[in-house]
């Protein structure tokens, strides 16, 4: 089954796009799959044997980049990708509650995508920004000192995709 979402002439454009910005190097294999992901929100295999094509790279070494780095996925993530960081100075400022929170608020597992591709949620260690714990990102927005009472908001800011007057998140 083919799972790319723009599959075919496409996804050969798209690819062929992104790597001709960065060149078909080695070196740039990192920044083309991001680009990728950036784009299908995840690295469908399809997308991977075009980038190894243009690149002219054995399909096994993009695989082994992409699977080697946990920034990137081979499954389908959601619109909106939320990270609860578990890492101990984060853990120690109940950020398993806020966590078991979003579980339940979204109504899937950390790890899971919900079904209607909308929200993907996952849990990380460490985000290095520790003095901010606990730590919660969404969309790459940092919602720092999080609580379980700013959940809501959070989400709220999330699906009207544009941010609070006074936003819960404290980018960083
Ligand atoms: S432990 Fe959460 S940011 Fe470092």
């Amino acid at each position: 089954m083919n799972t790319c979402p723009d599959k075919d002439y496409h996804l050969e454009e798209r690819i062929t796009e992104i790597v001709k910005s960065y060149g078909a190097k080695p070196s740039a294999l990192i920044m083309i799959l991001q680009d990728v992901q950036k784009h299908y929100r995840y690295l469908p295999r399809e997308a991977m044997e075009m980038v190894a094509k243009k690149m002219r790279l054995p399909l096994a070494q993009i695989y082994g980049v992409a699977t080697f780095y946990r920034s990137f996925s081979l499954e389908p993530k959601g619109r909106n990708h939320i990270c609860v960081c578990t890492g101990t100075a984060c853990h120690v400022r109940q950020s398993t509650v806020i966590l078991e929170q979003l579980e339940r608020d979204l109504k899937i597992k950390a790890g899971e995508t919900s079904a209607d591709q909308e929200f993907s949620l996952e849990r990380v260690n460490c985000l290095g920004a520790c003095a901010l714990g606990p730590l919660v990102t969404a969309n790459e927005v940092y919602y720092g000192n999080m609580t379980v009472a700013k959940i809501e908001r959070m989400l709220q800011e999330i699906k009207n995709k544009k941010p609070a007057e006074e936003p819960v998140g404290e980018p960083v």
